[in-house]
This record gives structure tokens, sequence and C-alpha cells, in this order.
């Protein structure tokens, strides 16, 4: 196995969760991350045990010994980095969104094309075993006939006008802000389970508050800090933190999908449900080592992870026996195994989201806000 140097931009909350997974499938080295300024870079390299901090991320596209590149800073960043670290020549693995216009996304594509390196997103739903095994189980035809699709993507760490995070800033976060953070990994995640590409959305979103409580210090994502009232400032908003949409795929299939930041008490409550002509499938994040088989003539069957029963093509993707717990951490890992075992080897396929799904993602969640203002279908 060829091992490879990798290093990561951003160490706030997913920076630190690339570096677990990398870690955990060994052959790559994390040699250096990069932050905001060295003091902090120099902060995090001790405390993540890594050799190297750089200061500024430039330094680290400059350094001959690094072959990958993970791209975990805020959205607004990037696609300004995504375009660096391919003119530097290194294989890119981009955090989600992709950009935050999908003009910018599809120029991401085109340069990486152009490049000719390794492109990925982590869009990292896809990876938890069961839900490869879902989608091993449509592409089967083992549900007959997919006919409609449902789901929601459900937090509720946005809930109070005194919740802040740079991710209320369209300027850090783009025009979208539900759909583009947590609804692009729902349409991605729903268009690879099924196999089918959206091709219409019909929006209705929400703005539940107008103003918001900005912290006039800096705060951690997730950080749980709490800051008195004479350390807020009143901001406008002008994103979503709720929507609804229905949408249409390209064989006529049906869809509807739920999206809120402030739904509370449901913390990361990304499900899906699959209808087909013989059999339904439904899964959700929270309880992702059960697939749930619905039957009309016959009791429901609940399966529990365990690679012994899954389908041959996605047994990888289990890696603890039956009744031993696998989550986030084990769906990351999947995705960065698949992303370094392309980029060892070119001729294997490209089982992981890439770029060009990324832009895909930002198409639909472009279209969505367009139909919200529209009140119309819009089309993909
Ligand atoms: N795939 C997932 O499940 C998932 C989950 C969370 C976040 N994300 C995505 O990851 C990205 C980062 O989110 P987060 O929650 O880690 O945010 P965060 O705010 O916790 O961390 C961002 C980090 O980037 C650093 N940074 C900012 N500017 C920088 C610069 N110029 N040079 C180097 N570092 C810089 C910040 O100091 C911070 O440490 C976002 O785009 C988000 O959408 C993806």
């Amino acid at each position: 196995m060829k091992k490879f140097k990798a290093g990561i931009i951003g160490t706030g909350y997913i920076g630190p969760a690339h570096l677990e997974a990398l870690r955990r499938i060994g052959n790559v080295e994390v040699v250096a991350v990069a932050e905001v300024n060295q003091e902090i870079a120099d902060a995090k390299a001790e405390a993540l045990c890594i050799p190297k901090g750089y200061g500024d991320y430039h330094d680290m596209l400059a350094d001959d010994s690094i072959d990958v590149i993970h791209n975990c800073t805020p959205n607004f960043m990037h696609y300004k980095v995504n375009c660096e670290i391919l003119e530097a020549g290194k294989h890119v693995i981009s955090e989600k969104p992709l950009a935050t216009t999908a003009e910018e996304s599809e120029k991401l594509v085109k340069l990486a094309e152009e490049k000719g390196l390794v492109n990925a997103v982590n869009f990292n739903y896809r990876y938890y075993p069961l839900v490869q095994q879902a989608a091993s189980m449509v592409k089967s035809g083992e549900l007959g006939n997919v006919f409609a699709v449902q789901g929601c993507y459900m937090q509720d760490w946005l809930l109070y006008d005194t919740d802040w995070s740079w991710r209320l800033d369209p300027k850090m976060a783009g025009e979208s802000r539900a759909m583009g953070y947590i609804g692009s990994h729902w349409f991605d995640l729903i268009q690879f389970v099924t196999g089918k590409r959206i091709t219409e959305v019909f929006a209705d979103l929400l703005t539940l508050h107008e103003y918001r409580k900005k912290p006039k210090v800096e705060i951690e994502t997730f950080s749980g800090k709490e800051l008195t009232p004479d350390q807020y400032e009143k901001v406008k908003i002008n994103t979503e933190g709720y929507g609804h949409v229905l949408v249409r795929f390209d064989d006529g299939t049906k869809g509807m999908t739920c999206i809120s930041h402030i739904s509370a008490g449901r913390k990361n409550h990304i499900v899906f449900e699959i209808e087909g002509t013989e059999k339904a499938i439904w899964w959700d994040q929270e309880r992702p080592n059960e697939l749930v088989t619905g039957n009309r003539n016959s009791p429901n069957q609940n399966m529990f992870k365990d690679s012994v029963l899954m389908n041959d093509e996605v047994k990888d993707y289990a890696h603890y026996p039956a009744g031993h717990h696998e989550g986030y951490p084990t769906c990351v890992k999947n995705f960065c195994r698949n992303v370094y075992r392309h980029i060892e080897d070119r001729s294997r396929p490209v089982d992981f989201a890439t770029f060009a799904d990324g832009h895909n993602a930002d198409v639909i969640v472009e279209a969505v806000i367009r139909s919200h203002k529209s009140q119309k279908w819009e089309s993909i």
C-alpha cells in the first residue's frame, strides 16, 4: 500500500474529523495543518500531534512533501482555496458546499478536469455501511420500481436568536443557510441511494428570527459557550433556517424533504424513506446501524449492520462485527479510504462524491432559493 502525505487547512470542528479518519485508514500521514495565524496553527499542531503548523495556508501549498490537501475552511473560502490547491498540483478533498455559488463550483469542476487531479467532496452520509446497503438494494431491484422518496434533515442548534455561527453571515456561508449547509447533504444522499437525478424543485422557506444577537467576540462552532447580553450586537438575518421542498427526479419519481436548523430536539436527524412497488426501506442517521425494510404481506425486517448479511459489493463498508456500533467517524473514514484508494490506483472506479457532485448540489440549492422567490417549480 502506497503511503501519502496530507495537509489539512482549517482545524475547527470538521478538520479533526478528517484527521481521525486518515489515522484510521493508516496509509496517510498528516504532516501539517494550516490555520488563520501562526499562534493558532502551532497550538493546533501541538494539540493534534502533527509535526508542522502553518500560519498561512499558502506555505502549505508550496510544501513539496504534501500530496493531498483537505480543505476544511468555512464555505466562503472553499472556491478560492480549492482553486489554489489545484493550481499547486495537489489532489484536493474539499468540505461541502463545494462553493457558495454554482457558477464558482462549475469553474472548479473544469479546473480539476484540466489539471487531471483527484477531487472529492465530503458528502459523508453516503458512506455509512447501511446507506451503502440501501443503495445496493435499490440498484438490485429488490424494492421493485421506486416511485417516491421522502425524508428530512433537521437540527436544533440555531433555534434561539442568541445562537450564532458564521453560517448566519451570507458573506461567509453563501446566500442559502439551511439548504446549502445541510440540505445539500440530503439532496446528495437521496440521489446517491436512488441512483436518480433531481430535475425540478418547489420550495417554501422560512427565516424564523428577523434579527439575531451576534457575539462581539469569536466563538468556535458547536462550542456551547454562553455569552452575556452586553457581548451581543443585533444583526438582520437574510437566510433561511427552515424549508419544505418538493422534488421531481429524472424518471418522474416524486419526493419531498424538510430541512431545518431550528427544530427543538432534533440533533442530526437525517433520514430517508424509499417507496418501491414491492418493498420500502427507511434509514435514520441517529440509528445508523439499523435499516428497515417495509413489507406489504409479511412482517417488516429490521436489519442490523452485519457485514455477513450485507450485499457482497458493500460488505467492506462495515469494519466491526455485528452488534458493534459504527457511526459518523466510520463514514468519514470510508470516504477518505475510497478517495485515497483512487489516488493510489486511478483505474479504480470513482466511488466517492467528486466536484461534479458538489456542483450538482450547489445547482439544486440555487434552484431551491429561486423557487422560494418565484413560488414556482424551478428546473435544475
Ligand atoms: N461533511 C460534514 O459532515 C460537515 C460537518 C461540519 C462542517 N462541514 C463543513 O466544513 C467546513 C468547516 O466547518 P467547521 O464546522 O469545521 O467550521 P469551524 O468554524 O469550526 O472551523 C473552520 C476552521 O477554519 C479555520 N480558518 C478560517 N480561515 C482560515 C484561513 N484563512 N486559513 C486557515 N484556516 C482558516 C478557522 O480558524 C477554523 O478553525 C464548512 O464548510 C462546513 O460546511 C462539513
